[in-house]
C-alpha cells in the first residue's frame, strides 16, 4: 500500500522514518526489486538473462534510454563512449598531488569532482543532449581515473585507454599493463569483470543513488552528483563491503576457525557482523549473487584455483547461512559482494580497488536516476526532522 502524504506537508504533518525504512522517495522506471522473491530487473528484464545475453554497454544504453539498442544503435553507442575515454593531462597532475599510499576512493572522490571544473562551464543540466554528454563522459572516463588511481599507487606510469579493446578489456589493460612488455588480457577475466560491471549497474533508491539524486535535486552538475554517490558507496555497510569480505575472509584464515566468527556475528554485544551477508532490501537469495557465484566458479577453475583456501572459507559459511536458525530466520543470504571480491581477488585486483570498481559499475545507474529526475518536474529533497534538543532559552549575559 502506498500513502502519497504530499498533501499533509502543509498541515504540519510529516512522517517519522529513520533509515527511510517505509518511504518512498522518487517515481522511477530505471529498476525494479522485489526483494521478498529475490526479483531484480533492469527496464523489465531480469537481471540474470542480462548477466548472461547482454553486456555492460549494452546494459549501459538500456538503463539510460529505457530500451535495448538495436545493432547500429549499440555500435554508435559504443563509438562515442570509446570517444571519451581521455581525461585531460591536468587530471595527471592533480592525481599526483595525493600521496600515493592514499586509498583509492578518496582519490576516485576527489578526481570525478574535479571533472566538474573541466565542464563545468559547458553544462546546461536543463539541456537533454547536455545530459547525455555528461553520461558518456562519465562512462568513459571512470576505467582511465580508476586505473590511473591504481597505477599511481604503485609508482607505474599511467596506461593510455586502448579503444579497440572492448570497455572490460579495456580496464584490465589499463590496470595490468607497463610500457615495458607486452600485455594480453585473459578473456575468461574480462568476461568475469563485464559480469561485475553488469551486476553492480543499478539497484534503485540504494543509499548512494539517493544522495545523487538528492544532491542532483539542488541542481549541482553531474560530476559532483556522481561525486557525492562515491563518497556514500565507500562505506562498508554498502559499497565497502566486497573490500570486507575478504579481510574477513582472510582474518577467518582457515575453516577450522568459522564456527568461532559464526559465534562472533550471532553475539549481539559483539559488534562484529559477517560481511557479504544480508540486505535491507534482500530477504531471499540475492539473484546478483547466484550469477556471480558461477562467474568465481569459472575464474578460480581458469587460475586452477578450484581450491583456494579463502574460496573453501566463502563456501562452508554460504552453506552455514543457509542452515543456521539465526540466519535463516533473520533471512540472511549472501549478496553480491560476497562473491565479487573473491573474484577480483584472483584477477589480481588489490582489495582496495574493489569500491572503485563498484563505482565505475554503478555510474551508469547513478546517472540514469540523476537523468531521469532532471527530465520530469522535482523538487529539491529536503527531509524533515523530529527536534530532539533544549526549547528555547535565554543566553547567560550575566558571569
Ligand atoms: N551478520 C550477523 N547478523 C546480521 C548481519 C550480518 N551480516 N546482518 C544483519 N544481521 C542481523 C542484525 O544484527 C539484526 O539482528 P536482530 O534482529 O537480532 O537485532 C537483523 O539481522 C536485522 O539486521 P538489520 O541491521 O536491521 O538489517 P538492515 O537491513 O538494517 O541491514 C545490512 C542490512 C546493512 C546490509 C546488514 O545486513 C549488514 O551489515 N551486512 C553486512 C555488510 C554487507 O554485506 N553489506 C553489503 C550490502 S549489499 C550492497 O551494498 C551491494
Amino acid at each position: 500500500d502506498v500513502i502519497d502524504v504530499r498533501s499533509l506537508g502543509s498541515h504540519g504533518v510529516f512522517t517519522y522514518d529513520p533509515g527511510f525504512m517505509a518511504t518512498g522517495s522518487c517515481e522511477s522506471a530505471i529498476t525494479y526489486i522485489d526483494g521478498d522473491a529475490g526479483v531484480l530487473l533492469h527496464r523489465g528484464y531480469p537481471i540474470a538473462q542480462l548477466a548472461e545475453h547482454s553486456d555492460y554497454l549494452e546494459t549501459c544504453y538500456l538503463l539510460l534510454y529505457g530500451e535495448l539498442p538495436n545493432a547500429e544503435q549499440k555500435a554508435e553507442f559504443i563509438k562515442t563512449v570509446k570517444n571519451h575515454t581521455m581525461v585531460s593531462e591536468s587530471m595527471q597532475k592533480f592525481l599526483e598531488g595525493f600521496r600515493n599510499d592514499a586509498h583509492p576512493m578518496a582519490i576516485m572522490v576527489g578526481l570525478v569532482s574535479a571533472l566538474s571544473a573541466f565542464y563545468q562551464d559547458h553544462m546546461d543540466i536543463n539541456d537533454p543532449e547536455h545530459r547525455e554528454i555528461a553520461a558518456f563522459r562519465l562512462i568513459s572516463k571512470m576505467p582511465t581515473l580508476a586505473s590511473m588511481c591504481y597505477k599511481y599507487s604503485k609508482g607505474q606510469p599511467t596506461m593510455y585507454p586502448r579503444n579497440d579493446l572492448s570497455y572490460a578489456e579495456n580496464f584490465l589493460y589499463m590496470m595490468f599493463a607497463t610500457p615495458c612488455e607486452e600485455y594480453k588480457v585473459n578473456p575468461v577475466f574480462a568476461n568475469a569483470m563485464d559480469k561485475i560491471f553488469v551486476l553492480h549497474a543499478d539497484h534503485e533508491q540504494n543509499a548512494s543513488t539517493s544522495t545523487v539524486r538528492l544532491a542532483g535535486s539542488s541542481g549541482a552538475n553531474p560530476f559532483a552528483c556522481i561525486s557525492a554517490g562515491i563518497t556514500t558507496l565507500w562505506g562498508p555497510a554498502h559499497g565497502g563491503a566486497n573490500e570486507a569480505v575478504l579481510t574477513m575472509l582472510e582474518e577467518i584464515g582457515d575453516v577450522s576457525r568459522i564456527d568461532e566468527f559464526i559465534e562472533k556475528a550471532k553475539d549481539k554485544n559483539d559488534p562484529f557482523r559477517l560481511m557479504g551477508f544480508g540486505h535491507r532490501v534482500y530477504k531471499n537469495f540475492d539473484p546478483r549473487a547466484k550469477v556471480m557465484r558461477e562467474t568465481c566458479d569459472q575464474v578460480l577453475a581458469e587460475l586452477g584455483q578450484a581450491n583456494d583456501p579463502l574460496l573453501k572459507i566463502a563456501k562452508r559459511l554460504e552453506q552455514i547461512a543457509l542452515e543456521d536458525p539465526y540466519f535463516v530466520e533473520r533471512k540472511l543470504y549472501p549478496n553480491v559482494d560476497f562473491y565479487s571480491g573473491i573474484i577480483m581477488k584472483a584477477i589480481g585486483i588489490p582489495t582496495s580497488m574493489f569500491t572503485v570498481i563498484f563505482a565505475m559499475s554503478r555510474t551508469i545507474g547513478w546517472i540514469s536516476h540523476w537523468n531521469e529526475m532532471i527530465s520530469s518536474p522535482y523538487k529539491i529533497g529536503r527531509p524533515r526532522q523530529l527536534y530532539v534538543g533544549e526549547t528555547e532559552r535565554d543566553f547567560p549575559t550575566e558571569k
